[in-house]
Formats: structure tokens, sequence, C-alpha cells
């Protein structure tokens, strides 16, 4: 039997340049069809029998720490319990919200130390997927942010959700004073495929661009390339967040293990082109 490469979470933003990735080596369910937080259905889906790899992209930065715990840990945790016991292996995504507010950017090999209600539950995911596959296969995947196109979920990222807003008429402002490793989805895409050849190591892979840019000069940039007047207007990062939750200035990933995928800039002429075409 040939096996396959389970993508949960498949209709969304990765799930979307997983597939155009893996193409029919992959399988890419909705939620409707794979809920992760149902560990029955998990193990059912599993024990099947034809899972090589599971690639986790079912998650979500909304709702409360309840909601996000569930989503992002707790089924991560019953996910990777499945995989262990059906011989599968687990790729998770995770996210550079781990180190709190420390002063970026991190490397692998950085201590985590989340504050906020995404960073705390994707990072109770990461021991719970590293505790369950410690005698099996599991690489965690954190990203920074990708940018990409999906139809599903057209305004789920923020620089998409900027560009709603100025379509919307309404003001647009973006924190002059964090920045963050950009990379497109796509490059992401990549390297979680590559994170399903058996050679490479357990553990933690930081998808890390070569360069920083602050989330206003990355607004500005996407603005500016689809020609959108006026474009964004410098804030703060405090402003976005409760009081004593914001991330640092630099929030951005760097890696001690793979190559960086690209600079910022061709990320986000990747997304302009992909947004003028569309
Ligand atoms: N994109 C980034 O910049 C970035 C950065 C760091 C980490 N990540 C993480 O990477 C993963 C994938 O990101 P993405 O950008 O592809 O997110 P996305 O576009 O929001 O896609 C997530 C998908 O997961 C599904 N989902 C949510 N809860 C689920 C559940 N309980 N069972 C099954 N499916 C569920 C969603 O379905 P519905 O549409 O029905 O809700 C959605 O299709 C997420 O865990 C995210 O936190 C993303």
């Amino acid at each position: 039997m040939d096996k396959i490469i389970l993508v949960t979470g498949g209709q969304g933003l990765f799930g979307r340049y997983l597939r155009a990735e893996l193409g029919e080596a992959g399988r890419y369910p909705s939620r409707e069809e794979l809920d992760v937080t149902d560990a029955a259905a998990v193990e059912r889906r599993l024990a099947r029998g034809d899972v090589d790899w599971v690639i986790n992209c079912a998650g979500t930065a909304r709702g409360g720490l309840e909601s996000q715990l569930r989503a992002n840990a707790l089924a991560a945790g019953e996910l990777a319990r499945a995989c262990a016991a059906h011989g599968a292996g687990l790729v998770f995504i995770s996210t550079a919200r781990v180190f709190g507010q420390g002063v970026g950017p991190f490397a692998e090999d950085d201590p985590p130390c989340p504050v906020d209600d995404y960073g705390l539950s994707k990072y109770l995911g990461e021991r719970l997927v590293a505790r369950e596959l410690r005698a099996g296969r599991y690489r965690i995947v954190r990203v920074s942010m990708a940018l990409g196109l999906n139809p599903r979920a057209p305004h789920g990222q923020l620089i998409p959700r900027l560009l709603e807003l100025a379509a919307r008429g309404e003001p647009v402002r973006a924190a002059a004073d964090q920045r963050t490793s950009v990379v497109h989805a796509a490059w992401a895409a990549r390297m979680l495929a590559q994170c399903c050849r058996d050679d490479a190591p357990n553990g933690v892979v930081h998808v890390a661009s070569r360069d920083l840019v602050s989330l206003y000069d990355l607004a500005a940039y996407v603005f500016a390339g689809l020609g959108l007047r006026p474009g964004p207007v410098p804030a703060r990062g405090a402003d976005f967040h409760a009081p004593g939750l914001a991330p640092p200035a630099d929030q951005g990933l760097r890696s001690v293990t793979w190559p960086a995928c690209g600079d910022w800039r061709q990320a986000a002429d990747l997304f302009i082109c992909e947004r003028l075409a569309a």
C-alpha cells in the first residue's frame, strides 16, 4: 500500500500551498472531514494504517485560552499519540510567539517563554508532541509570519486583514516598532514537505527569512506594490495588545540548522503578484 501524507486543517493557507507541493501524495481534509479535537475520529483515521506522516495545519489564534489549548495543544497531543500508536510521523506547526517577550531573532535552541494565549497553547502542543513521539518521528516547525492567498479565509492573516480594512475605507495602522521574519507560505510548505523525509532529525526547525522587517514597513511595501493610497499609518505594537502582553521589538526567527528561505521583499513581491493575478 502506498502511504500518504495527511494534512490536517488542509483547507487553510498552508494546506493550500502543501497541496501544490505534495499533490497526490497528500490528503487535505477540512475541519468538517477531520476535526483534530475529536480524539476518537483522529484515532480511527490513523488506524487505517495508510498514513506515513501527518502535517498538522489545524490550529487557531482565535478564541480564549481554553479553546486555543484545546485546538493547539490537547489536540496535538492526541494526534501525536495516535501517530505513535500507528507508526506515523508528525510535523507540528508552531510559532515565534513561544518566545513571548524575549528579543529575537530567535534560534531553535533559544529558551521559549510564552506569555500570550496563542504562544502558551502552541508551546504546550510542542511539548506534548515531543513527549508522545519521543520514540517515534516528529518535527516542530516554527513560523513567524507567512504571506499567501487563502480563498477560503481571504482575510485570515494580518496583511490581508489590513487590505480588507483599506477596501472598506477604514484607517489602517501597523506597528512600526515590531519586526518579524516574513516568508511566503509556498516556501514554508516546501520546508514542511522536506521535514517528512526520514533522514531529517527529530526536533525543532525554524522557517527563517534572511532579514527582518517591521509590520509597518511590510504593510507599506505591499500597499505601494498594489497601488493602494493612502498607505498604512505607523503605530506602536503596544497599541494592539493587552497590557504586558505586547510581543518584543524583534519577534523574528533565525535557524541554526536550515538555510533561510529568502528575504522579506521576495515574499512580499510574490504575494503582490498573486493578489494582482487573483
Ligand atoms: N500563517 C502563518 O503566518 C502562521 C505562522 C505561525 C504558525 N502558524 C500555524 O500554522 C498552522 C496553519 O496555519 P494557516 O496559516 O494555514 O492557518 P489557517 O489558514 O487558519 O488554516 C487553519 C485550518 O485549520 C482548520 N482548523 C481549525 N481548527 C480545526 C480543528 N479543530 N480540526 C481541524 N481543522 C481545524 C481551519 O478550519 P476552519 O477554516 O474551519 O476554521 C483552517 O482550515 C496553524 O496552526 C497556525 O497557527 C501559521
